[in-house]
């Protein structure tokens, strides 16, 4: 048995990748698949709670997503990379986990209230829509994961997991409410570890219109696909709240975070912004186009690792069959322990998975 921490994350597919998600999180797990038993999860199901009518785009989507994640140094030898529709133990323990929270609390989810907004949703979201939320805590848990590498958004899905992990352990493994997360106690009695967010140094990458996280959604993303040119045209759409003669420059600015998080050469980054701050004879322009080579530079490796797999939609699958078969070993053996302790263990049973082409 490994004694290695595990690591779970995962990614809704709504389209391309793009620069948020690499340094939000996807950067953080190429360093961690060394280090750590790494899963990541394809978060497919939970595409159908906004998009169930479109499900051929949501089956490519999926797919596109493990290109990228290659693109970006994911190695499938290091690191599962499963479908979460095809790991049963999931669906499973999303049922149980929606019996420990109140309906209120999951409602109360700053990201659920915040999507429905960002979304326009208003009051015709389907009943899956929070459940996902739910789901998301069983995603983790079913991993009995110890960290989870995401992006400032997600902080408060792995508080509601955290929550779960608790009570469970509490209900179900007769662990004293006032024990701490961290007590060896936690680990040896309880089922679940309390799993910590591991937020990435760039939590939220503005978007190139200045003011929103970067989204696909939103039309403000620097896809990994993007090639020179359209970098070069993206951020020169960039709003950099500059526009008036009252303002002499933010360095709080999106295209301040932008010069601190691409210009690979710290002294260069220095420069640019200490003349960007003090409107010394350098303007947006200017900087823009620096910024736009340095993401090209970025960009250029992964995309020549991507070409790889182009048309080449069977090497993709034969990655997540493989995935999602060791994470239905891990996440089998976690369903049924917590059958057991949970009331639920009457007799064993053995599902096989991944074994017919
Ligand atoms: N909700 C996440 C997102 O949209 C994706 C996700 C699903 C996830 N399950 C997860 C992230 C488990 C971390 C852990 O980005």
């Amino acid at each position: 048995m490994s004694t290695r921490e595990v690591i779970l994350t995962g990614d809704t597919p709504t389209g391309q990748l793009h620069l948020g998600h690499y340094f939000g999180s996807v950067r953080r797990r190429v360093e961690l698949q060394e280090t750590h038993d790494c899963y990541f999860l394809l978060a497919n199901m939970h595409a159908y709670t906004t998009r169930s009518e479109n499900p051929d785009e949501i089956h490519s989507d999926t797919l596109e997503i493990v290109r990228d994640y290659l693109a970006m140094g994911i190695d499938p030898a290091k690191a599962a990379i499963l479908l979460q529709s095809e790991t049963p133990a999931i669906a499973e323990l999303t049922f149980l986990f929606s019996m420990l929270l109140p309906f209120n609390r999951v409602m109360r989810n700053p990201t659920l209230k915040e999507e429905i907004k960002v979304k326009g949703l208003g009051e015709n979201y389907s009943f899956g829509f929070p459940l996902y939320a739910v789901g998301q805590t069983a995603d983790i848990l079913a991993f009995r994961a110890h960290s989870v590498p995401v992006g400032e958004d997600q902080v408060p899905h792995i508080e509601l997991t955290r929550e779960v992990a608790r009570r469970f352990n509490k209900l179900y493994c007769g662990i004293d409410e006032n024990i701490e997360d961290d007590d060896p106690i936690m680990l040896e009695k309880g089922l679940f570890p309390i799993p910590r967010a591991d937020v990435g140094k760039v939590g939220k990458l503005i978007g190139t219109d200045g003011i929103n996280k970067m989204s696909k959604s939103l039309n403000n993303a620097i896809l990994i696909t993007d090639n020179p040119k359209k970098v070069k045209k993206k951020l020169g759409q960039l709003y950099t709240g500059r526009q008036s003669v009252t303002d002499p420059g933010d360095p709080e600015s999106s295209l301040m975070q932008y010069v601190d998080i691409f210009i690979a050469d710290k002294d260069r980054a220095a420069e640019l912004k200490d003349k960007y701050v003090r409107g010394d004879n350098i303007g947006d322009g200017h900087i823009k186009v620096e910024v736009a080579e340095a993401i090209s530079e970025l960009l250029a490796p992964m995309q020549e690792r991507r070409a790889q797999y182009d048309g080449d939609d069977d090497t993709i699958i034969d990655i997540i069959r493989d995935g999602t078969a060791r994470a239905n070993i891990k996440t089998e053996e976690t369903l049924a322990m917590a059958k057991e302790v949970s009331g639920l263990g009457y007799f064993s049973r053995a599902i096989t998975f991944g074994d017919s082409k």
